[in-house]
């Protein structure tokens, strides 16, 4: 099957994954986040953890990941590195945050955050993402000035939206003269082609329509939304608009690093909407494994290149075996062990979905090069 794309995961909080999901999101970061994703100012940390991050998620078939690292240029550059060295397809984001923040061992002011970031997309051997962490982190000026980088260079841009309803009343307070979250971002040149912007559970339809209009593009992050009790979206309005939609882990937001989990929950929650709502058709299992693939692709303009097997793209996939000795599902008589799955149609093929795990991916290949399992030239 085509390999898995992560739109939306914090590799600088894996390492308290599963943990800290007792706060709702405003405190949950001063509390929790914050205090962590400063330590990576040092190095020999950060090579631990975004080693273990870049492991875990090929293990998982995840073959491209749009990555949050955190304010520390060098360190988010050597998570750029280690992706490389291990062959995974990654766009990396050095967190731009300069106000808002009880933790003053993670601070950066104006001028080191639009310092820092210049130098930082200047680097030639990582995908920069501008990477404002969002708009209640930012002030006018940084977002302003992230906006001017990243038209100047053409760059990715990534940040938060509309996740949680305390965080949406803040930006009111925050941009008094903004009609909308949305337009925060699209007045600092902030939505363009190629944003991809996380959540977005409490967008009108007016600023979906923005969305559609700039071409940016949403993360949905439904074990993250879940998990922090930030809220549900409602996927099948996001496509009615037309807004390109992949699929985020958002760990540590979301407990789990896995785009196989990620498709469940959508499915999870788009079925729990629709039993509030009668006239919502719950998502199917062939437009979650689409969101996880190719809608992942499109929402980070990468589907020139990823997405499925369409003729003249690199080679990115998953060999699955259903049932792999020691796996999670025992054998059963009526299946075939070997299908090539270039689309999902039937019953037994949603099983790789809602049965499976990495157990079950026995092979991840990454632009052709075989990069699981590990081998003894894979980097320690
Ligand atoms: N909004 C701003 N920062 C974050 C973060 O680290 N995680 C999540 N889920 N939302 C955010
Ligand atoms: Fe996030």
């Amino acid at each position: 099957m085509p390999g898995l794309v992560d739109t939306h995961i914090h590799a600088s909080q894996y390492s308290y994954a599963g943990t800290a999901l007792d706060l709702p999101l405003l405190q949950w970061l001063n509390t929790y986040t914050f205090p962590v994703e400063s330590q990576f100012k040092d190095l020999d940390f950060a090579r631990k953890v975004y080693k273990q991050v870049v492991k875990r998620t090929l293990r998982n078939g995840t073959t491209t990941a749009c990555y949050f690292a955190t304010i520390h240029t060098d360190a988010s550059l050597l998570l750029g590195e280690i992706a490389n060295a291990f062959g995974q397809r990654s766009l990396v984001g050095k967190v731009c945050m300069d106000r808002n923040n009880s933790v003053k061992q993670y601070k950066e002011t104006l001028q080191e955050s639009q310092e820092e970031t210049s130098r930082y997309v200047n680097y030639p051997l990582v995908k920069p993402v501008v990477t404002p962490r969002f708009a209640p982190s930012c002030t006018g000026a940084l977002l302003g000035q992230l906006g001017a980088i990243a038209k100047n260079n053409n760059l990715h841009i990534q940040s938060h939206i509309s996740e949680n309803p305390e965080e949406v009343m803040l930006v009111k307070e925050l941009f008094p003269e903004t009609e909308s979250y949305s337009d925060v971002y699209y007045k600092y040149n902030l939505l363009t082609d190629k944003t991809i912007m996380a959540h977005g559970c409490y967008l009108s339809d007016k600023e979906l329509t923005l969305f559609r209009e700039t071409g940016a593009s949403l993360s949905h992050c439904p074990n993250s939304n879940i998990s922090l009790c930030s809220g549900i979206l409602n996927v099948r309005n996001v496509l009615k608009h037309n807004v390109k939609l992949g699929l985020g882990t958002d760990v540590a937001g979301g407990y789990s690093a896995s785009l196989l989990d990620a498709m469940r929950r959508a499915q999870d929650s788009s079925k729990v909407l629709a039993m509030q709502d009668p006239d919502l058709e719950p998502l199917t299992f062939e437009e979650a494994f689409r969101l996880a693939t190719l809608g992942g692709s499109q929402a980070l303009s990468l589907d020139d290149q990823t997405g499925n097997f369409e003729v003249g793209k690199d080679f990115d996939a998953l060999r699955v075996n259903l049932l792999v000795p020691g796996g999670p599902i025992d054998l059963i008589q009526h299946e075939k062990p070997k299908v090539i799955v270039t689309e999902i149609k039937n019953n037994n093929n949603n099983k790789i979905i809602n049965c499976r795990d990495d157990r079950n991916i026995v092979e991840v290949f990454v632009a052709g090069r075989r990069v699981v399992p590990f081998t003894d030239s894979t980097p320690e």
